[in-house]
């Protein structure tokens, strides 16, 4: 089979987005924000209170940090000291899933398996210790309603999760008991924040000015500060599950991904943008174009590593393909490919710029867009080739007049120093 170039050029096409489709999702966000505040039916994110406002970066003591979220969870105990510093003094993750020896997180792992599990993963990061009290802060990085800082109920797995129990439960409760089971009675479990809410959290600790928290990873979500919660006297941080945001313009091989994932329907925007998803588009936009209508097993690494190579002969991008797709191909066809992988990055990096720009419009104030930073973390913000490049044309396309004043600042595991922060806010 070889490449048909023409359907590549045409598969460019349908992941090439517009200025004025960009400028019309940060408006559209803009809008579900602000509807969604006054009635949440009216909006397609979730906008969760999370119980928290900012730190004052003078939270001190030492902290257990639980971080579970992705594929690896990890524990760590972290000193807060005060003036927005800190040091882990201990640390231990372990992958969920490790194919061919054990699986908590697809449709036949049960919730007492991973809690019993991660428990285990605490007590390592204690080293045996269970006499020192110490509260845990618990960053689950899932959507959940809350009443409180530590009572979070899971309301639907998203990232492709599966465990049977957990949907509808409250996770620190799952955690608890757990913790019991295994003997460690020193450790009390006193906040839950999603990952994004840790991000802002690290990041504010730190550094002043920043309002907005985000995860541009595996999978995709976004927290703002905001001033008017209904029902609330203070500034409180919304965990706006905005993956789920579906006033966009998809594509045909968005709708089919959609309709072939664990949830249907749902996390639409995420499944456009994030880590988890964009290797899964790439191998069944390459698999149309090698007329293979299967799709390929390809990960947003392989798409990093395909726009990275800068060699002559493309012989990175040729394996890769070879590897994932069993085709060979030449210098020519590999350039094809490079640019089809190019155009699913940048599509993301636009489409996520463009829903910060959203929250920073409705942050103004009588119309003026403060200065800020927008603390983001995760692989793909991190790693990913061309992200930060778009991200940045991006800000400055959308906002000609103020893109000064915003930008992208990565905030480093957070996930671990949030929830330890969160911890100490919770005292
Ligand atoms: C998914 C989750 C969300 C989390 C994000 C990043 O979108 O629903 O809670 O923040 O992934 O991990």
């Amino acid at each position: 089979m070889s490449l048909d170039k023409a359907k590549v050029q045409e598969l460019i096409q349908e992941f090439t987005v517009s200025q004025k489709d960009l400028e019309q999702t940060a408006v559209n966000f803009q809008k579900d924000i602000e509807v969604g505040l006054v009635d949440i039916s009216k909006s397609t994110m979730r906008l969760l209170k999370s119980y928290v406002g900012l730190p004052t970066g003078e939270e001190k003591g030492d902290f257990l940090a639980l971080d579970f979220g992705g594929t690896n969870v990890r524990a760590l105990r972290i000193r807060l000291l005060g003036a927005g510093k800190f040091e882990v003094l201990s640390k231990v993750a372990k992958p969920l899933y490790v194919p061919g020896q054990y699986d908590f997180i697809g449709p036949d792992a049960a919730a007492t398996d991973l809690f019993d599990f991660i428990a285990g993963i605490i007590d390592e990061a204690l080293a045996g210790d269970h006499t020192t009290p110490y509260k845990l802060g618990h960053t689950f990085s899932f959507p959940s309603s809350q009443t409180n800082l530590n009572n979070a109920r899971l309301i639907i797995w998203t990232k492709e999760f599966a465990t049977k129990g957990v949907e509808g439960e409250v996770v620190n409760d799952l955690l608890l008991e757990a913790l019991q089971r295994r003997g460690v009675g020193n450790v009390e479990p006193v906040a839950v924040i999603n990952d994004t809410v840790a991000v802002l959290l690290a990041a504010a600790y730190k550094q002043p000015d920043t309002y907005v928290g985000s995860i541009y990873a595996t999978g995709h979500n976004t927290c703002y500060l905001e001033p008017h919660v209904a029902g609330e006297d203070k500034p409180m941080i919304l965990n706006m599950e905005c993956g789920g945001f579906s006033r966009l313009q998809t594509n045909r091989l968005d709708d089919l991904l959609d309709k072939d994932s664990e949830k249907p329907g749902e996390q639409r925007l995420e499944k456009m943008v994030s880590g988890r998803y964009m290797g899964v588009l790439f191998g069944m936009a390459l698999g149309e174009a090698f007329g293979d209508k299967t799709g390929y097993g390809f990960t947003s690494i392989d798409m990093s590593n395909i726009v990275l190579d800068q060699s002559v002969d493309k012989s990175q991008v040729c394996a890769i393909v070879k590897a994932k797709a069993g085709q060979d191909i030449d210098v020519e066809e590999a350039e094809y490919v490079q640019k089809l992988v190019a155009a699913i990055i940048r599509r993301s990096a636009e489409l996520v710029t463009s829903t910060y720009v959203g929250i920073v419009r409705h942050l103004a104030e009588n119309g003026k867009i403060k200065k800020q930073h927008v603390a983001v973390d995760g692989s793909v913000y991190e790693k990913m080739p061309l992200v930060q490049d778009e991200m940045k044309k991006t800000l400055k396309a959308l906002l000609p007049d103020d893109y000064e004043k915003v930008d992208t600042m990565l905030e480093n595991g957070g996930s671990g120093l949030g929830a330890a922060i969160a911890a100490a806010m919770a005292e």
